[in-house]
């Protein structure tokens, strides 16, 4: 069980979004949107210093180059990243750009830039707060840190989609084929849930490499949330924005001893569950409430660490329990359904060793909202 790097040298791919003629515009218009959620106005790019690490197939820079930045320097450990990012820039003058092919933790950089960007790489990495400081000392006075974070709560679908793929892979003895086999056998299967999101622009074969065949990504107990990001760098930098929106907030400006970071860590824990599922209306929960969710999530997710073929149990009986809790607070009943599907098909597995794709396609819409943008402004 390695992180990123070691996964994707090894299978030599970069199963993100890739850029091409039928996908730009709407790239672009995503980025928009990002930007203007996360309150930075893209005029603020125009001749600034940008420093992207993990910049994967080099959309983000694609985009960012076109808002005027004065250069932007590309970190990316992984060869075919490295290839990939060439291609995207190909008709971007290189003056614009300079692309550093290395493990980031083991780079040495001199300056200082105005917006340091790391987006979908933090959760994967080996020691995340300590990339995450490193990360954070490039950013200069003034400047911003964007960043991704993710929980238990947050990837819990998708975690549960990687524990059937296993469960799939093994019934239909497919265990010893090759990553190609697997991966096209999945991608039929899991097509139409990526389709339900209708807005993604990722290929299906890419969405499986990087979620259901990376064992190490859906076993792991901890990502990096929100609370560690905040609690790592709150002395040199104040919580600035995110996406989706992580808080309500009715101070006024007269109020000089309100702090933003203080706030955001006292305040999440009134909406994280709805992270959980992107169909749920919104509940608000107790502090109390909310440590009886992460509770139940987190046993779960000790669970799928050490899952096994033989031993399902374990799981079984806190998804009875986590079900129960759901059911209490949601008025749709989605979540629950979806929950109780799982419950079926792990039960069925567990019985028969027998998967019935027909009840994996009723999960379909079940997706949590797997990744908040935050951005950090230097204090
Ligand atoms: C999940 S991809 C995200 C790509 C892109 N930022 C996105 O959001 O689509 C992670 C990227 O980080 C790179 N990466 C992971 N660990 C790294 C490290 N320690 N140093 C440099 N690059 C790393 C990978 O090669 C890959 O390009």
């Amino acid at each position: 069980m390695k992180p990123y790097l070691t996964y994707y040298k090894k299978n030599k791919i970069i199963p993100v979004i890739k850029v091409n003629n039928k996908n730009t515009e709407i790239l672009d218009k995503q980025r928009s949107n990002l930007f203007d959620q996360l309150k930075i106005d893209k005029r603020l790019f125009y001749n600034s210093e940008v420093l992207e690490v993990g910049p994967g197939t080099g959309y983000n820079a694609n985009y960012l180059i076109n808002c005027g930045v004065k250069k932007i320097t590309l970190v990316d450990g992984n060869k075919s990243s490295i290839e990939s990012i060439k291609k995207t820039l190909k008709k971007k003058k290189s003056t614009q750009y300079k692309i550093l092919q290395n493990d980031f933790l083991d780079l040495r950089l001199k300056k200082k830039f105005d917006f340091v960007i790391c987006e979908n790489v933090i959760s994967g990495v080996k020691n995340p707060e300590k990339f995450f400081r490193k990360l954070s000392s490039l950013v200069s006075d003034n400047g911003y840190l964007l960043i991704n974070c993710s929980d238990n709560i947050s990837l819990f679908s998708e975690k549960i989609r990687g524990v059937i793929a296993y469960l799939l892979i093994d019934v239909n003895k497919l265990n010893n084929s090759s990553f190609k086999i697997k991966t096209k056998f999945l991608s039929k299967i899991f097509a139409s849930h990526l389709k339900s999101l209708g807005r993604n622009t990722r290929a299906i074969d890419d969405w499986v490499q990087d979620v259901l065949l990376y064992e190490y990504w859906w076993r792991k107990k901890s990502y990096f949330s929100l609370y560690s990001a905040i609690n790592t760098v709150k002395d040199k930098f104040n919580f600035y924005s995110s996406s989706p929106f992580c808080f309500t907030s009715y101070s006024w400006y007269k109020n000089t001893k309100f702090s933003l970071n203080d706030h955001t860590l006292n305040e999440f824990f009134k909406i994280q569950q709805n992270f959980f599922d992107i169909r749920s209306k919104n509940m608000y929960f107790s502090k109390k409430e909310n440590k009886n969710f992460n509770n139940l999530v987190n046993k779960a997710c000790k669970c799928i660490y050490s899952l096994k073929y033989e031993n399902l149990n374990n799981l079984l009986s806190i998804l009875y329990k986590f079900k129960k809790f759901v059911s209490k607070y949601e008025k749709n009943n989605l979540t629950v359904n979806s929950l109780n599907q799982v419950i079926i098909i792990l039960s069925d597995y567990k019985k028969r060793k027998k998967i019935d794709i027909r009840k994996v396609e009723k999960l379909k819409s079940w997706w949590g909202y797997a990744t908040q943008y935050i951005v950090f402004k230097k204090k």
